[in-house]
């Protein structure tokens, strides 16, 4: 027979999928994905099921149901001050990954570049490739995960049509300074590229404030800012995300998720459209409750030897591994011996191997699920 994609043929399991199912297959406790094994608020929910019961049940439009575009544009303006026409500045995607997926497919033409600052989530690669486009990694440098200026500089070329920015960023919890996103603006305005910022933790600072890329000055013309409501609502599998960026890539990121999915489930649009407007008092809980269990999980680490960071944002903390020791195995030991799964870092990272010295923590879990797996890591 015919073989298939080349480019599909390259692609590996994710490595989420193979430590969840070792951590199956080892009663650990599973520490490793990144969504809350807990579930989001009861109110929420019951928005979702008020919208089956009022017959919500069809396709919704292709942009996304209007209310919820006005709920996100509306969220812009009072969190950012940043003003997003609804009518054209906002698509709803199936969560943030399609609309990555969607963005990529939307600008690149095979042989354009794309920067990508790594360590990186992993859908980045693919939606890259599948456009026919050239990853060109620049690593952010442990501990604190900086770029180099210089040789953020190097890696722009006349191909460069696109920066990758996820800020705050999984996995290593950094949240970018306004300096590093002038860098990176600069750069996008004297080269003429544009930049994704994936924002999906945004409302999950400790201590620091989010700023979304597009707020930057002009940065607005040329940013295509992607979120979704999974992390900040605890509800992952709803998969409501979007993109907001100017009309014309707007109008581009659309045609290619017409013609990929068409529609998001209507039901939990209308939840997020009445949610997104009503999230004040909720955050306020969501933001204390992460920031204990962000505490917990650190101080918890440090008693049992371990060289962690202290996330600035996401619900993620990386651990220094002792010198001579090996990501994969360091894991693959933690499940069989301790009963707890982690992330191999090396996962997330294409050109350094200093992935390969550190292990990603989630903290989204409940306190007991966190105080179990610390204890068994004593
Ligand atoms: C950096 C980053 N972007 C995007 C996503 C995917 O978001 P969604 O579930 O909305 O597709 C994740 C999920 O883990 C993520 O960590």
């Amino acid at each position: 027979m015919k073989p298939l994609s080349n480019t599909v043929e390259q692609f590996k399991e994710s490595i989420f999928s193979t430590m969840t199912k070792m951590a199956i297959e080892n009663k650990a406790i599973n520490l490793s994905q990144g969504f809350p094994d807990f579930d989001g608020p009861k109110w929420v929910i019951d928005l979702a099921s008020k919208a089956m019961n009022e017959n919500k049940n069809q396709y919704a439009p292709s942009m996304g149901i209007l209310p919820l575009r006005e709920a996100i544009a509306h969220n812009y303006k009072r969190f950012y001050d940043f003003t997003v026409n609804p009518l054209s500045e906002v698509v709803v995607t199936t969560g943030a990954t399609e609309a990555i997926f969607c963005t990529c497919m939307g600008i690149l033409n095979p042989g354009d570049e794309v920067i990508v600052l790594e360590p990186f989530y992993d859908s980045y690669l693919a939606s890259i490739q599948l456009a026919g486009a050239k990853v060109v990694p620049v690593t952010l440098k442990a501990p604190n995960f900086n770029f180099d200026i210089e040789e953020l500089k190097a890696a722009v070329t006349s191909k460069t049509k696109l920066l990758i920015v996820n800020n705050p960023h999984n996995p290593t919890g950094k949240v970018f300074t306004a300096e590093e996103i002038e860098v990176i603006g600069n750069l996008a305005r004297e080269n003429d590229f544009y930049i994704l910022s994936d924002e999906v933790y945004e409302f999950l600072t400790f201590g620091v404030d989010h700023k979304p890329t597009a707020t930057y000055g002009d940065l607005a013309n040329r940013t295509i800012t992607i979120s979704s409501t999974g992390k900040t609502f605890g509800l992952t599998g709803w998969k409501i995300g979007w993109a907001i960026g100017p009309a014309h890539i707007i109008k581009a990121i659309h045609n290619v998720h017409q013609f990929s999915t068409f529609a998001v489930s209507q039901p939990f649009q209308w939840a997020m459209a009445e949610a997104l407007v009503k999230m004040d008092e909720y955050l306020v809980e969501f933001k204390a409750d992460y920031l204990r269990k962000r505490n917990l999980l650190i101080s918890g680490l440090k008693e049992c030897g371990f060289n962690v960071s202290n996330p600035q944002g996401t619900y993620f903390a990386m651990a220094f591994l002792p010198e001579g020791e090996n990501d994969v195995d360091y894991c693959k030991k933690l499940i069989v011996e301790k009963k707890v799964a982690t992330i191999p870092t090396s996962a997330f990272y294409i050109k350094s191997d200093e992935g390969t010295k550190m292990i990603r923590f989630c903290f989204a879990k409940k306190d007991e699920t966190l105080e179990a797996a610390l204890a068994n890591l004593k």
